[in-house]
């Protein structure tokens, strides 16, 4: 396995993703751990990250000089690069120019990560930095320039140690990846045989483990996350697993039935359906204020699934679907960053029922944990789905939320969905979904006037839900959408596209 250290750059988790398509297994941990940590950990090679910081600067990041004479392959990347020229003794200035974006790299020779390409060729890359190497330490050389940076890539030889100064791990270095799998695959000589089929076999193992005669509960959300850690779990440990899935009464039309079918005729694994939509509603009376709303959902669902938890009996674990990405976050060298909304997910169900976690994808990226699901046999329907928020269609009811205006809301819903469905656009954005918008407006349907209610529709493109673009959908597909809600759902006569990007909107509404 690969370790990555982090120096803080913002393109350290693709540096993972990138090893994962190679089916090298890797994890991100941050600079500041020790050698021990990185000699137990025992990697066949190490990744040295990018970063914010200049190595000249106050403050800035560095490791133990030590970790190049373990006798294992370092990559260091931009800052990792230039860090390990300046604890090897090598000089890195800033350059007049800084260069950012597109670049051509001149190849000196087709060795290590330039393995799979012609020496004398160029090569496009993705350059951002400010400082460059201006005296290499010795035993090394020089693999790669660009007309701005005299050492664009070096190497070592005798100790399998590469610096690389543009950044391989983005898209815009369009055979970056190759370089990345060479340096794993080639240099480190990790076999590859990181798959889906693998890591169920060695997850399951470790969940029984784990687990041994415990009870496991999952609650089941009917998104990718949950479902896939309760398929997982089920084949690992069968009846010691129990999904509950609570109805709030704010989910989309026919989820419940959805879920329902899959975990039950589908797949066979017991499920407790939980129809607590009036204690909901009745919660959410004359809430309005976007953060409350988020409060008092969770508050009631930890309630309603702590007391189903007490009639199940004894119980030790709660399973959860907690992603890579996450983990990241926490343990980031740069901290955790500001909650903008409290989201709404398990959390806190934990410390009150005193249970022991089981969070078997916790080293999976979300695209990851899709393969995992199709590898699990899961539907494809329901591995594909958007993303739905937990707090669900409340945090699109703006203003207080009751049974008519949810009425109204997820009628829009489906006809949205389905026009988006229709016009093969589904998998193309992040998520496309109606907000019922808290004010009235005049209209005229046929002779009378009319003064009714306004529905937005939100449709966004994005990566990660962290930075979203408003989707420009087609006219046609926008016309059809707006006539057929305006004409079917009754108490509306008003249609709405926003046109906000994330930031410094969000995508849902509250
Ligand atoms: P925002 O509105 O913050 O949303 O731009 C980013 C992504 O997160 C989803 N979202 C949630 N997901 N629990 C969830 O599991 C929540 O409480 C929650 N709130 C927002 C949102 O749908 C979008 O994909």
């Amino acid at each position: 396995r690969i370790l990555i250290l982090d120096f803080g750059s913002q393109y350290t988790q693709l540096i993972a993703r990138r090893v994962r398509e190679a089916h090298v297994y890797c994890e991100i941990h941050p600079c500041t751990v020790d050698l021990d940590f990185i000699k137990n950990f025992s990697p066949k090679g190490i990744i040295l990250s990018g970063s914010p910081y200049s190595v000249e600067q106050e403050g800035a990041p560095m490791i133990d000089p030590a970790v190049f004479d373990l006798g294992v392959p370092v990559l260091g990347i931009c800052y990792g690069m230039q860090l390990m020229t300046h604890l090897l003794g090598g000089r890195v200035a800033r350059a007049q120019h800084r260069e950012f974006g597109r670049a051509h790299i001149r190849l000196e020779e087709n060795t290590g990560i330039f393995t799979p390409f012609e020496a004398g060729g160029l090569q496009e890359v993705w350059m951002s930095h400010g400082d460059r190497i201006e005296g290499l330490p010795s035993g090394f050389e020089r693999l790669a320039w660009t007309d701005n940076s005299p050492y664009a890539a070096i190497h070592d030889p005798q100790r399998k140690l590469y610096g690389i100064q543009f950044h391989c791990e983005v898209v815009h270095s369009p055979r970056g990846a190759e370089m990345l799998t060479a340096f794993v695959r080639g240099v480190c000589g990790c076999e590859g045989d990181w798959t889906m089929a693998s890591f169920i076999e060695t997850s399951s193992a470790a969940i029984r483990e784990q687990v041994g005669q415990g009870h496991v509960i999952s609650a089941l959300s009917g998104g990718v996350d949950s479902s896939v850690v309760s398929v997982l779990i089920h084949k690992a440990i069968g009846d010691q697993l129990t999904c509950i899935f609570v109805d709030n009464g704010l989910l989309r039309t026919g989820e419940r039935d959805r879920v329902a079918t899959v975990f039950r005729e589908y797949f066979h694994i017991p499920l407790r359906v939980i129809d607590a939509a009036d204690l909901f509603l009745d919660r959410l009376k004359g809430v309005t204020d976007p953060e409350q709303k988020r409060k008092v959902i969770g508050r009631t669902f930890i309630e309603v699934f702590d007391q189903e938890a007490k009639d199940i009996g004894e119980v030790d674990f709660l399973a959860q679907g907690t992603l890579y990405p996450d983990v990241i976050e926490s343990i980031s060298f740069k901290g955790p960053s500001a909650t903008i909304k409290s989201h709404h997910n398990v959390g806190g169900l934990p410390e009150r029922m005193k249970l022991k976690l089981v969070e078997p994808v916790r080293e999976l990226f979300k695209d990851e944990v899709r393969e995992l699901g199709r590898e699990l046999g899961m539907p494809e329907e329901m591995i594909r789905r958007q993303p739905f928020p937990g707090p669900g269609l409340a945090i699109r009811c703006l203003g207080e939320v009751t049974a008519e205006k949810l009425a109204i809301l997820r009628q829009a819903d489906t006809i949205v969905l389905e026009e988006i469905k229709e016009a093969g656009l589904y998998d193309r954005v992040w998520q496309s979904f109606a907000v019922l918008l808290p004010v009235q407006s005049v209209g005229v349907m046929g002779d009378e006037r009319t003064y009714e209610q306004a529905i937005c529709l939100r449709a966004v493109e994005s990566v990660d839900g962290m930075t979203a673009d408003w989707a420009h959908l087609p006219y046609e597909v926008l016309a059809r959408i707006s006539s057929r809600v305006i004409n079917e759902v009754k108490g509306v006569n008003r249609m709405v596209y926003d046109i906000s990007s994330k930031p410094p909107a969000t995508i849902e509404w509250e």
